[in-house]
């Protein structure tokens, strides 16, 4: 009885209670104005979840400066034109996205609770992709964002100059980082990395590289949380303490000093994301959420 009342509070109730967080990063020169960055991870999508759909859609009243999808973000092959129609405003503003292995491959039963032993990484390699990931990167571009699979860019958006560097999903080996190696232009307001993954080793190479933010998505926080305790699993390489939310990375100055982190440690958004498998449909103590980080000046 309690356990039926508890799934239906993760499946009905918190799976729909969006939030929004906000945080304030200081990583832009000294003078900028603030810069209002949203980022949105992990909707995977179905055409019949018109609450998520009218909830993103209703960002926009957050007059991002910039937008950031991380990935994963359908779970249906009729789901492209929805979350296009879902972004409707948001693709007006300046943009920038990659995939996650979710946006190639339908999703299919599995027991949710492997994630404790093992990660989702190459859980796809074994069929081909059949779901329309080229159309949903297509719509996005048409819009203007900028592709960052395996890729870099040089935006304006607002009055900041941001270089943007990007890798496809490391959980299906389609990292390139080696394509987009090189160091970030100090000259650039914003050093911006994007993943879907937060893999250490893919984050280590955007910091010796320069890069001052990264954001990712994929873990969906931990997705069943427990009070007091946080998330039990991050389906990744990164602890438990960084499974969502604004951290430096790595977590530990100590580890700066075995070489990880750069010369200065960024700042990591980790997305608990917007959706959930429709597989595992619930959420609990852990809300499906976007973010909006306010840029601002580093402290000197
Ligand atoms: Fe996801």
């Amino acid at each position: 009885m309690a356990g039926g009342a508890a799934f239906a509070y993760a499946a009905i109730v918190e799976r729909n209670w969006f939030a929004l967080r906000r945080y304030d990063v200081p990583v832009l020169p000294e003078g900028a104005r603030p810069f209002r960055l949203l980022h949105i991870s992990d909707a995977h999508l179905t055409p019949g979840r018109h609450r998520l759909m009218s909830w993103i859609r209703s960002l926009d009243s957050l007059d991002p400066d910039f937008v950031v999808n991380t990935g994963d973000s359908i779970a249906h092959r009729q789901s492209v034109q929805p979350f296009l129609e879902a972004l409707g405003p948001l693709l007006d503003r300046p943009g920038v996205f990659v995939f996650g292995s979710n946006d190639l491959y339908s999703p299919v039963p599995k027991n949710p609770a492997r994630y404790l032993w093992r990660t989702s990484a190459l859980d796809h390699s074994r069929h081909e992709t059949d779901l329309p990931w080229a159309e949903l990167g297509a719509g996005m571009v048409a819009a203007g964002w900028l592709d960052a699979n395996n890729r870099r860019g040089r935006i304006k958006a607002a009055d900041i100059d941001i270089e943007v560097a990007g890798v496809h999903d490391s959980h299906v080996d389609m990292d390139r980082y080696d394509e987009i190696a090189g160091p970030a232009d100090p000259s650039a307001d914003l050093r911006l990395g994007v993943l879907h993954s937060p893999e250490p080793d893919v984050l280590d190479r955007f910091a010796a590289d320069g890069f001052g933010l990264l954001l990712a998505g994929h873990t969906h926080g931990g997705q069943v949380c427990l009070p007091g305790l946080g998330a039990l699993v991050t389906n990744c390489g990164i602890g438990r303490s960084q499974a969502r939310g604004l951290h430096r990375y790595p977590a530990d100055p100590a580890d700066q000093a075995a070489g990880r982190g750069g010369a200065e440690r960024p700042w990591l958004h980790v997305s608990a994301g917007l959706g959930t498998s429709p597989w595992a449909p619930v959420r609990f103590c852990c809300r499906p959420e976007a973010t909006l980080l306010t840029l601002v000046p580093r402290i000197s």
